[in-house]
């Protein structure tokens, strides 16, 4: 058989499953990691193939360059996003999670993917859960000064408006809340045969 040009569709159907982003936002600390983790875990049982592209790992790598500036922040979305967007074409179920402060870049984002291709789930978690965690100690640095333009303390976080989930992880069980994710998008991913 000729496929002439191999496209998407054809990776789908040898992967047995429809591609999709997954975009977690929200504070650090919040549980974007965590959620992430126990998202794949249940999606690998399943036997979907997936990957996960996470802020504190890319940033040694692919972003290494970056800081913390609006500008540094910006273009580490932008970059996240297109590399989000190549796995996704790939065929993969990609899960991204990156504070992703500024609504602005969500956006570019959401352009980059396309939104019939994206999840956009934001993990909301109140600053003072998030800072009483304090799983890295960067809060307490942040509020003594010693970190700069820190998410919620000293740098903004715009909360998102249009995201397809709401997820409140001071409220809910990892277990629960990826029950509701799964809920969501296993319609998504299910591979239909034409
Ligand atoms: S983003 O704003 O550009 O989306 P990203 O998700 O990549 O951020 O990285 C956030 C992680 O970097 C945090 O979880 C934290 O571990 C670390 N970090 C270090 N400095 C800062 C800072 N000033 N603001 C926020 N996170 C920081």
């Amino acid at each position: 058989m000729s496929l002439q040009k191999l496209t998407l569709r054809h990776r789908e159907k040898l992967l047995n499953q429809r591609s999709l982003v997954l975009w977690f936002t929200g504070l650090s600390g919040s549980g974007k990691t965590t959620l992430s983790d126990a998202m794949e875990e249940e999606l690998f049982k399943r036997e979907y193939k997936t990957y996960i592209l996470d802020g504190d790992k890319i940033r040694d790598g692919l972003c290494k360059d970056l800081g913390f500036s609006e500008e540094d922040r910006t273009e580490n979305i932008r970059r996240v996003g297109e590399v989000a967007n190549l796995m996704r074409d790939s065929g993969l179920i990609v899960l991204s999670a990156f504070i992703s402060p500024f609504a602005k870049d969500r956006e570019v984002v959401r352009e980059t993917i396309g939104a019939e291709n994206l999840v956009r789930i934001f993990v909301d978690c109140p600053l003072e859960v998030c800072e009483q965690r304090d799983v890295k100690g960067l809060y307490k640095k942040a509020r003594s000064g010693e970190i700069k333009k820190f998410t919620g303390i000293s740098s903004p976080f715009e909360i998102p408006e249009e995201s397809e989930l709401v997820l409140k992880t001071a409220e809910h069980s990892i277990e629960e809340l990826v029950g509701t994710i799964l809920e969501f998008i296993l319609p998504k991913i299910k591979l239909v045969s034409e």
